[in-house]
């Protein structure tokens, strides 16, 4: 069988159809997929019982898996899941819903703000694959925001202003958005600023993007309260309602978004009950800007 895709937003998201992503997948498959990422930046497969392994199998073939080192306070023996797995639920390593003031719940609550994922990282998160396992009975959510059609949206004045920006992102921005500052030397040296282009140019399509994230907390060359004020008047503007796409999550769904073209949240939900989210993350090709000296 192969894949047919059908847009599900007028600027973006398709969802694709006619595929068993357990199974092994056709070069032509692979390639319909391909240009559909390239093009809508979101995909939505439905019903896809997937485990761990025929996850990554699958996500492979899309590049390089990118390893969670570095971003994430919990320690490597406290993980539930094999190393190339992220571990997006709410669960602890029994499988049981963590505390309301776990840290580990507290740091992952930064998901709830818009970000791309990994643009804390010198070299930024190309694609995330994202496998429902057991979903919130209420709310959990998960928005996608176009920040193509965010930067089309612009005017031309404000284009040509930030065309050639360059921000700093980190976890300590994010993270402290929320008041989540309790954290290590260590944690913090983990977490040091790297700089990426406020503006990328997609390699396939050539479209440009608005590289926004929750991680951004200061625009190179600016004071640091009016790139923040700037930061968020963009975040408000490339997340205005035409641009965003709501996935109302079922059991088995798996979304794969591109982190070049998009950003994304989850929405708050039930947090006593358990959420099995599952991701897996292809490594972007390079830095989108210099990093500093030293
Ligand atoms: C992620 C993420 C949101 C969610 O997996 O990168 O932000 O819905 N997840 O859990
Ligand atoms: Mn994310």
């Amino acid at each position: 069988m192969t894949v047919s895709i059908r847009q599900i937003h007028p600027g973006f998201v398709g969802e694709a159809s006619g595929l068993d992503l357990a199974r092994p997948l056709a070069a032509t498959d692979r390639a319909a997929l391909q240009t559909a990422i390239d093009e809508l930046a979101v995909l939505v497969f439905r019903d896809q019982r997937l485990d761990d392994e025929r996850q990554l199998a699958f996500t492979r073939h899309f590049g390089e898996i990118e390893h969670g080192a570095g971003g994430h306070i919990a320690k490597p023996e406290q993980s539930r899941l094999d190393p190339g797995m992220i571990d997006v639920s709410n669960l602890d390593q029994d499988g049981r819903p963590l505390a309301r003031d776990d840290r580990r719940r507290m740091f992952n609550l930064g998901n709830r703000l818009w970000h791309s994922d990994s643009s804390y990282r010198v070299v930024p998160a190309k694609y995330s694959l994202l496998s429902a396992r057991t979903v919130a009975r209420r709310g959990g959510n998960t928005e996608f925001a176009d920040m193509r059609a965010a930067y089309d949206g612009l005017d031309a004045a404000t284009q040509a202003d930030i065309d050639e920006l360059v921000c700093e992102h980190s976890l300590l921005h994010s993270r402290g958005a929320l008041g989540f500052t309790e954290l290590s030397a260590e944690e913090r040296a983990m977490f040091r600023p790297v700089r990426q282009r406020l503006v990328r140019r997609h390699p396939a399509t050539g479209r440009k993007s608005l590289f926004l994230s929750a991680h951004a907390g200061a625009i190179i060359g600016w004071p640091v309260p009016e790139a923040r004020a700037f930061l968020r008047d963009l975040t408000e503007h490339a997340t205005a309602p035409p641009f965003v796409h709501v996935h109302e999550w079922r059991p088995f769904d798996l979304v794969m978004w591109d982190n070049r073209q998009t950003m994304h949240r989850v929405r708050r939900f039930d947090e006593t009950e358990p959420r099995d989210m599952r991701r897996t993350t292809i490594a972007g090709d390079a830095p989108t800007a210099p990093q500093a000296p030293g």
